[in-house]
């Protein structure tokens, strides 16, 4: 008689709805309701409850986005010093934001803080992450608390809710709040250099103070200068599902002129 050929059983397979909510997708169910909804991809096809994936060598999309399935990530919410840089080596030697967070698995901080504003920074070694979030077309919001020189007319105010011109180009409406005569709240979803600094410079006020308030639906009054958090699942989720929206309409927007 012949042998009986078993099919040879693959341990690193795993169910793709445990893969997902492992990666903080949602729960076991929530995850099975994406499979369902034909959300998810392995490999660039359609995943069904049920299908199996070696995270550590098949690629998995949500809604058309590939996302890291790598085991060991870790995700750190940064209360930055003033005084602090960065970046990992400062020809200045100048102490690091790395010094804040532990040395293993390294990290590194998503977009960038000059040496003297303060606030929240996300640290990681997701780098897809990362991307995600500091990628112009997603437009992830950042809000700034500001502290000025003088007092902000009015018509400075109006100037920072247009754009105003910088030397790369114009800026788009901000989202700006007085909530004293020196004090700004601006909220900002472009990334560039030095942005809010030189917006100000553009309207005649020096920044006494900056400090970040908010990264997308990421926020955290309650972590001291120097202190950091692991990122909680629920902001995992919340920063992936704004993103999601963002992918969307520039989507949309990209057809709409085609059109
Ligand atoms: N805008 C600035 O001017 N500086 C920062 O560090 C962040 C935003």
């Amino acid at each position: 008689m012949a042998d009986i050929e078993y099919p040879e059983v693959d341990s690193n397979r795993e169910r793709v709805q445990k893969v997902l909510a492992r990666l903080g997708y949602g729960s076991r169910r929530s995850c099975e309701e994406m499979l369902l909804a034909g959300r998810v991809e392995v490999n660039g096809s359609l995943a069904v409850l049920g299908d199996r994936m070696d995270p550590e060598t098949d690629t998995l999309s949500i809604d058309g986005i590939q996302v890291s399935t790598q085991t060991g990530l870790v995700y750190y919410l940064l209360n930055k010093p003033s005084g602090v840089v960065v970046t990992s080596n400062d020809p200045q030697g100048r102490k690091s934001v790395l010094e804040f967070v532990p040395k293993e698995p390294r990290v590194f901080s998503v977009g960038r803080l000059d040496l003297l504003t303060e606030g929240l920074l996300i640290m990681t070694n997701d780098g897809e992450f990362a991307h995600t979030l500091t990628h112009p077309s997603m437009g992830v919001e950042k809000e700034y608390l500001v502290h000025l020189d003088g007092v902000l007319k009015r018509s400075e105010l109006a100037s920072l809710r247009r754009g105003v011109d910088l030397d790369d180009g114009p800026t788009y409406p901000a989202k700006v709040r007085l909530l004293s005569p020196s004090l700004v709240k601006i909220t900002i979803h472009e990334g560039r250099n030095r942005q809010v600094r030189r917006m100000m410079d553009a309207v005649g006020h020096r920044v006494i103070r900056l400090v970040r308030t908010r990264i997308g639906p990421i926020t955290d009054d309650r972590l001291a200068p120097g202190e950091y958090r692991s990122l909680f699942q629920s902001e995992l989720i919340a920063v992936r599902e704004s993103t999601k929206l963002e992918v969307a309409v520039s989507r949309a927007k990209r057809r709409a002129r085609k059109e």
